[in-house]
């Protein structure tokens, strides 16, 4: 490791961390105190303070906790084939039915753009399911925080040399799935050059929603009195809107994160804006529609010659009880869309691809459509109902795949949230953190 490239790297990976860790705090303390007993500002106080310093001194790069010299413990786990059976109660073995005509294709290089409050961790679950039980090198944040290995590389830029974890020597990574601002570039850098590019987008104005129900974000609900702060705010975004497009959570946040140039943000350009788009219709093989999840589950299917059982999914961190009507007033979609204009022309624009891309396939899609549905719901009653250990749910064979079962292990990856199977994930790749 070049002398130079580590003392940079020992520098900013811990200044940045603590920039990243704040911002994304600053939404959960927002959320946090908006319930204002004494009682609980007190334990969001605790649990800030904790967390910050637990974060930030985990951060400091001293001789072996440093990232980097995790280089090397990766390269010792890689020669001892990396896992062994006590670490992980979850095996490796559980490889989809390899009846399916495409198996052998299967593509295993892919990069999923995850947005924000875009439905995206049900999307996520598919690709962690797909590498874990191939034993895939996934692209693994740089950060850790209490929970471990983090799951996001970063809400404000791309990738780069030291926002995430280096690759072990004579390895290329198989996959990314974190949250990172999407740049070509950066990512044909860090990726093979036969990678699949996938990205998810939902109808701007739930995204909206979900964004201030999730993030509370503090320039409108700590800084606007009053009953509706979502409606003052969309009134005039401008005037409550951070300095940094990059820290707001409202302002064409899907756009954002599929890198659209910043000059775009403050002012719209109908024939540039198409041309961004005409470029990334050029690099995604596929935008996943998250209000139609099905649709687009089943063409990546198709598109990446995956199985049947690779692509089962479970509705998964849909916030229960929105409590939509505190957070916004009828009449707000209007505003929203004239605020919104990025993200309403990409998500549009995808949107009609999609539909093309169905209608491309023919009528015997919409016959796998039925299936899968039928699929997902026996799966869900299955994993949802506490199996034991030793239930099997078997699908019979169909036109688009054999036969195959859902074990108690498959539940157990299909609900399993994004936190803990990136710590499995870590650990495989990288060792435990505290050693
Ligand atoms: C990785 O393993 C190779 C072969 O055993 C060794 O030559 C190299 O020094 C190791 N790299 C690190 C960073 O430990
Ligand atoms: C890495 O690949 C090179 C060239 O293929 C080979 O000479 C070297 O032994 C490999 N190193 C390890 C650690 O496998
Ligand atoms: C992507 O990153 C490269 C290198 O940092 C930069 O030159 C380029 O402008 C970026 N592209 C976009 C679309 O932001
Ligand atoms: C892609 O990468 C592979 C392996 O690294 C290399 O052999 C191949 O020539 C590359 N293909 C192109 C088109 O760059
Ligand atoms: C919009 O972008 C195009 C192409 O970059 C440029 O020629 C044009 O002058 C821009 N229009 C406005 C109003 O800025
Ligand atoms: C789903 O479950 C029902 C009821 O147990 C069963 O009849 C049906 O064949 C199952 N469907 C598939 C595709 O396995
Ligand atoms: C499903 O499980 C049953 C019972 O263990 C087994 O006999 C059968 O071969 C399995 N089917 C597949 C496709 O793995």
């Amino acid at each position: 490791m070049d002398p130079l490239y580590k003392c940079y790297v020992s520098i900013t990976v811990p200044f940045k961390a603590l920039v990243d860790g704040l911002t994304f705090q600053m939404g959960l303390i927002a959320r946090c105190t908006n319930g204002k007993t004494p009682w609980v500002l007190f334990f969001c106080l605790i649990s800030f303070l904790t967390f910050n310093i637990v974060y930030y001194t985990d951060q400091t790069c001293h001789e072996d906790k440093c990232p980097l010299t995790r280089e090397s413990k990766a390269n010792i786990s890689t020669q001892s084939n990396v896992i062994s059976p006590n670490e992980v109660t979850i095996g490796p073995s559980m490889l989809a039915s390899n009846i399916d005509l495409d198996f052998g294709n299967e593509v295993r290089h892919v990069a999923f753009l995850k947005v924000h409050k875009a439905a995206s961790s049900t999307a996520q679950n598919i690709f962690l399911r797909f590498g874990w039980t191939r034993n895939l090198f996934f692209v693994m944040s740089s950060t850790k925080t209490i929970f471990g290995y983090s799951n996001m590389i970063s809400n404000v830029e791309t990738l780069t040399k030291s926002n995430i974890l280096p690759t072990p020597k004579n390895k290329s990574f198989d996959i990314l799935c974190q949250h990172v601002i999407y740049n070509k570039s950066a990512f044909d850098y860090f990726l093979p050059n036969d990678t699949i590019y996938i990205g998810i987008l939902r109808e701007p104005y739930e995204q909206y929603k979900s964004a201030l129900n999730y993030f509370r974000p503090s320039y409108i609900f700590r800084k606007i009195q009053g009953d509706f702060p979502a409606s003052r705010y969309i009134r005039d975004p401008l005037k409550y809107e951070p300095r940094s497009i990059f820290t707001s959570w409202t302002n064409n946040r899907q756009a954002l994160e599929f890198g659209f140039p910043p000059h775009l943000f403050s002012k719209f350009n109908t024939s540039e804006v198409n041309m961004v788009l005409e470029n990334l219709a050029s690099e995604f093989k596929l935008v996943i529609i998250s209000d139609q999840m099905e649709e687009s589950i089943l063409l990546l299917r198709r598109y990446l010659h995956w199985s049947m059982k690779d692509v089962v999914f479970l509705d998964k961190n849909v916030a229960k009880n929105k409590k939509e009507s505190t957070l916004v007033q009828w009449n707000d979609r209007q505003f929203y869309r004239q605020w919104a204009k990025l993200d309403y022309a990409l998500y549009e624009f995808f949107l009609r691809k999609l539909r093309a891309q169905i209608r491309d396939q023919g009528p015997d899609f919409d016959d796998e459509l039925i299936l899968f549905k039928e699929v997902r719901k026996n799966t869900s009653i299955f994993c949802l109902n506490n199996p034991n250990k030793d239930d099997i749910l078997p699908i019979d064979e169909s036109k688009w795949s054999g036969p195959f079962n859902i074990t108690w292990e498959d539940c157990e990856l299909l609900t399993m949230e994004e936190i803990p199977f990136f710590q499995i994930i870590g650990e495989r790749q990288y060792g435990s953190l505290d050693m």
